[in-house]
């Protein structure tokens, strides 16, 4: 019997040719993402969940499907929807799309560095308004990059990608993470400093986020966090929404305890905080870190490989819970 592969929202269709050759694909008909009782529905009876990072997949939803769901591909480097403990006691491999969306995401952090501190936002919304301007010496000035410190939360590749960036630009590099980054990647981002966040907070010119969102970063960056911040500092999240406290972030900036924000991601995506749509010292963008052609079809294609390896009892390029694939390290199922 073919496998049955669920797709819960239209993707790339290189993948989805690969999926459709691969087993019996049936696609969400919809360009939504599906209710909780349709996602609960079509999954039944799945060997295979390719999601997106708005579908929530729980142990109930993993029940849903059925004992025979052997992998759920996630399209998205991030996989905080998914409980990879609920996947792993029941036997289900979990992989997500790391690597193929470094460069995007990092080139999309870096512009909004650029559009907030040189005040893109305020620039667009001026000419669009239609507002009389002419050019002279103190119009919409912003700051220039050089010689600032870039602080890198989490100097993963992403990070890494984004500090290359920000070196390009005359920034010196700092940043918070668990372990030293190796001595030839500190060496090559200009010989970047670790420090303590508290020490990287109050000393960076513009804060960067590039940790995952889990228990551990949920409000990483809360009203006293950004009490830290410097008032001629600017904050950047293309990480997760719910790393950042977006209300005390809306304070902070209607304040002017913070220069400025850039945003990409959001607390309760697709829902925006109104107080941070009135200011004009945040540039919002609607959770675009990957969006380039080139990106989201790499990340679909690697999904689909790793649906297919996993059909084919082989061994996924990307999994998360790899001690599924390997049941001697793994805890037993229901253990
Ligand atoms: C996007 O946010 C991703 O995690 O890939």
């Amino acid at each position: 019997m073919q496998p049955r592969i669920v797709v819960t929202r239209r993707i790339p269709d290189p993948a989805l040719e690969l999926l459709a050759r691969a087993g019996k694909m049936w696609l969400s008909p919809h360009d939504r993402p599906l209710t909780r009782t349709e996602l609960q529905r079509s999954v039944s009876g799945a060997d295979a969940l390719v999601t997106l990072l708005h579908d929530r997949v729980d142990g109930p939803l993993l029940d849903a499907a059925g004992p025979q769901l052997r992998c759920v591909a996630n399209v998205a480097v991030g996989y905080d929807n998914i409980d990879v403990a609920a996947a792993t006691e029941r036997g289900v491999v979990v992989t997500n799309t790391p690597g193929v969306l470094t460069d995007a995401t990092a080139d999309l952090a870096m512009a909004l560095i650029l559009a907030v501190t040189r005040r893109l936002g305020d620039g667009e919304r001026l000419l669009r308004a239609r507002i009389p301007w002419s050019w002279h010496m103190f119009f919409m000035l912003g700051t220039g990059l050089q010689g600032k410190t870039l602080g890198v939360i989490g100097l993963g590749a992403i990070g890494q990608a984004t500090a290359r960036r920000a070196r390009a630009f005359g920034m010196n590099i700092a940043y918070t993470s668990r372990r030293p980054a190796p001595r030839e990647v500190e060496a090559e981002l200009g010989g970047a400093r670790r420090l303590p966040l508290d020490e990287l907070l109050s000393t960076a010119d513009v804060v960067t986020i590039h940790v995952p969102l889990s228990p551990n970063t949920h409000h990483l960056i809360d009203a006293e966090r950004l009490r830290q911040m410097r008032p001629e500092a600017y904050l950047i999240n293309t990480a997760r929404g719910p790393i950042v406290d977006e209300r005390a972030l809306a304070r902070a900036l209607k304040t002017q305890e913070l220069a400025g924000a850039g945003l990409d991601v959001f607390e309760r995506e697709p829902e925006i905080d109104p107080e941070l749509l009135e200011l004009d010292n945040v540039v919002l963008v609607p959770h675009l870190g990957s969006a380039t052609v080139e990106t989201r079809t790499a990340m679909a294609v690697l999904a689909a490989q790793n649906v297919i390896a996993v059909l084919r009892r082989e061994r996924p390029p990307t999994p998360i819970n790899p001690e599924v694939l390997d049941p001697a390290g793994a805890p037993a199922p229901g253990a």
